[in-house]
């Protein structure tokens, strides 16, 4: 989604804040402007496209201002043009405001400030924002601000700048991240933590409903009401240099070739011989029998790691389980009370369905526990519970350590849930947990095996529809393995439960539909052959996975991936790394922005 970042020290702003759009560039981009005040005028250069093109705007000769706000866009309310992207101003030039999220009730303010005879500029409803903060001002800036701040409904963060308080900007947050960073006689605003690493780590993190007023001299924390907070400082741990690239030519491909370390720091202090200590997982006994159903709910790839985690809290805690989407959960009236436990999961904790599907669970009575990656993320603070996953900073919007590190979290916590309730016998869980501790060098070999990868994408890059196909947890990773290549090679691709396949789909199979077929489950594994035969009987070229010692696959298929030997609950967490790098080679064989694809952003923060 769209990124923030904001400026006031003693230093030239200009190049802190295209430096800290450069970092938030992963979370939009198809605008970016910035906004300074410069001998009591506000200046904006905005453009179009990628950060290069607002540096080539600004050129060698710019203000030399010591305070500014910056902004990438991912477009909402009006197409990505150089109007619609922030910051943006009122009539007078008086105000200038960057914004991420969504002002619901924009239109009806619009009509009225029109009526009022406000000349709008763009057709964005961040605007709306400075043609308020003109109409109110009466001599208070902050008070102006709070005047907005109860006039709109929405989720937002923004920063402001006043042309004639040039010393001064004031933020506010509603349901969009946002985060001051404390320097050393400056100190900045941004969106997200990575944004102002280069600068600061002591961070205040704010909270919904707070409003922030920072000027040189330092910063006040409020409520929208002006009651002032006490914020505590936090020490981000991670450097900025853990988010750079550290030699790989883009950051999927270094972020697959993190997972060993993501999985190993995941489980790091979580497992003893046999048993699991989640100690951020506060539940009892008694607080588990009175669970009598569990939710999964998350959005895109979360939501894939969300159906391995039902079949193995099936399995292992003997719970019935549903996977639902976010976008969906809250709109069909969730059979959701006290007796539910709704796993919330989510790599940036902000996802504005996800965290919507939260609150909802909470209302309705439910325990919620997250699973998540980042540490002070809005679902990490709402939820009861928390996993965290320690797969750090994930800048490409494809995620790879992040899914990889979820069905972690759904292994943990499924052992958790059976070991509390006492379904499974302590020998299996201390089996299970010998296996998932050989997981990291096991992730490691096949990517030691990234070559012959590289060699299969090539006859892929003309390939035009695919399908995945497999059964079980199989067909889980088939829908993850199927998304990766969609979203970064923009080949069509689907995944299908193998067996579903003759029942309608068999009639887009031919000779120049290849299929990748998983077969890593060994209790559907002859079922999931006969699938395969049914498509070879169509011509098409198979690609197939399946266990470690299996030599049977290689007579059905065109190539065979082998998964080290490992449990079938545990296998999704190696099949998927091949299906991972395939679709990384795949999109670099066809020259596409492998971190950054058309039309997508990393972190979605509107329904
Ligand atoms: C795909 C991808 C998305 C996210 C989804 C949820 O590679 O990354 O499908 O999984 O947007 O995001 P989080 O996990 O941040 O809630």
């Amino acid at each position: 989604m769209c990124g923030i970042v904001g400026y006031i020290g003693k230093q030239v702003a200009i190049p802190i804040l295209v430096d800290g759009l450069k970092k938030l560039e992963y979370r939009g981009y198809d605008s970016a402007g910035v906004a300074v005040l410069d001998c009591e005028k506000i200046v904006v250069s905005k453009s179009v496209g990628k950060l290069v093109a607002l540096e080539e705007e600004l050129g060698q000769a710019y203000s030399q201002s010591c305070i500014g706000i910056g902004h990438t866009r991912w477009a909402t309310h009006g197409r990505p043009s150089q109007v619609n992207a922030h910051p943006h101003c009122d009539c007078k030039q008086d105000f200038v405001v960057v914004h991420n999220g969504i002002i619901e009730n924009y239109l009806e303010l619009k009509d009225m400030l029109i009526e009022k005879g406000h000349k709008f500029a763009s057709e964005t409803d961040t605007e709306v924002l400075a043609h308020l903060l003109e109409d109110y001002y009466e001599g208070d800036f902050e008070g102006a601000v709070r005047k907005v701040l109860k006039t709109i409904r929405g989720s937002y963060a923004m920063v402001v700048l006043r042309r004639l308080d040039p010393n001064k900007l004031v933020a506010a947050r509603k349901d969009s991240p946002m985060v001051v960073g404390l320097g050393d006689g400056e100190f900045f605003v941004a969106s997200d933590i990575t944004a102002i690493l280069n600068y600061t780590r002591k961070v205040y993190i704010l909270d919904d409903g707070e409003m922030v007023v920072i000027t040189e001299d330092g910063v006040k924390v409020s409520d929208f009401e002006g009651n002032s907070r006490t914020k505590e400082v936090y020490d981000v741990k991670w450097d900025a240099v853990a988010a750079e690239k550290g030699g790989y030519e883009h950051f999927m491909l270094k972020e697959i070739h993190e997972q060993p370390k993501a999985l190993k720091d995941t489980m790091l202090g979580r497992l003893e011989e046999d048993k699991v200590i989640l100690q951020e997982v506060d539940l009892t006994l008694e607080e588990l029998a009175q669970i009598n159903k569990v939710y999964i709910v998350a959005c895109g790839t979360a939501w894939h790691a969300g159906l391995v985690g039902k079949t193995l809290i099936e399995r292992w805690a003997h719970l019935p389980v549903e996977v639902d989407i976010a976008s969906e959960f809250r709109y069909r009236s969730p059979l959701v009370d006290k007796h539910t436990l709704v796993v919330v999961v989510s790599q940036s904790g902000e996802t504005a369905d996800t965290l919507a599907a939260l609150r909802e669970a909470k209302n309705r009575g439910a325990r919620v526990v997250a699973v998540t990656n980042v540490v002070g993320s809005t679902v990490s603070r709402e939820a009861h519970d928390v996993i965290f996953t320690w797969a750090g900073p994930e800048i490409a919007v494809a995620s790879t350590k992040a899914y990889t590190t979820q069905l972690e979290g759904m292994v943990l916590l499924g052992l958790y849930l059976a070991q509390v309730k006492g379904t499974l016998p302590t020998e299996k869980i201390g089996e299970i947990i010998t296996a998932l501790k050989r997981i990291p060098a096991q992730v490691q070999e096949l990517l030691d095996q990234a070559g012959l990868i590289e060699e299969l994408a090539k006859s892929f890059a003309k390939v035009e529809n695919t399908f995945f196909i497999g059964r079980s947890l199989d067909w889980a990773v088939a829908m993850e393995g199927s998304l990766k290549l969609k979203e970064i090679s923009y080949i069509h691709a689907e995944a299908y439960a193998a067996g579903e396949l003759k029942h309608g789909t068999l009639a887009l199979i031919t000779e120049n539909t290849p299929v990748i077929a998983l077969a890593t489950q060994r209790d559907v594994y002859e079922k999931t052959i006969s699938n395969v035969k049914e498509v070879k009987a169509r011509d098409a070229k198979v690609i197939g996975l399946t266990y470690a010692g299996n030599t049977s696959m290689a007579k059905s298929v065109d190539h065979v991936i082998y998964i080290p030997e490992t449990m079938d609950e545990l296998s999704p967490i190696l099949t998927v790394i091949p299906l991972q790098l395939l679709s990384y080679y795949v999109s670099v064989a066809r020259g596409c922005d492998v971190d950054k694809p058309r039309n997508l952003a990393k972190s979605v923060t509107v329904e």
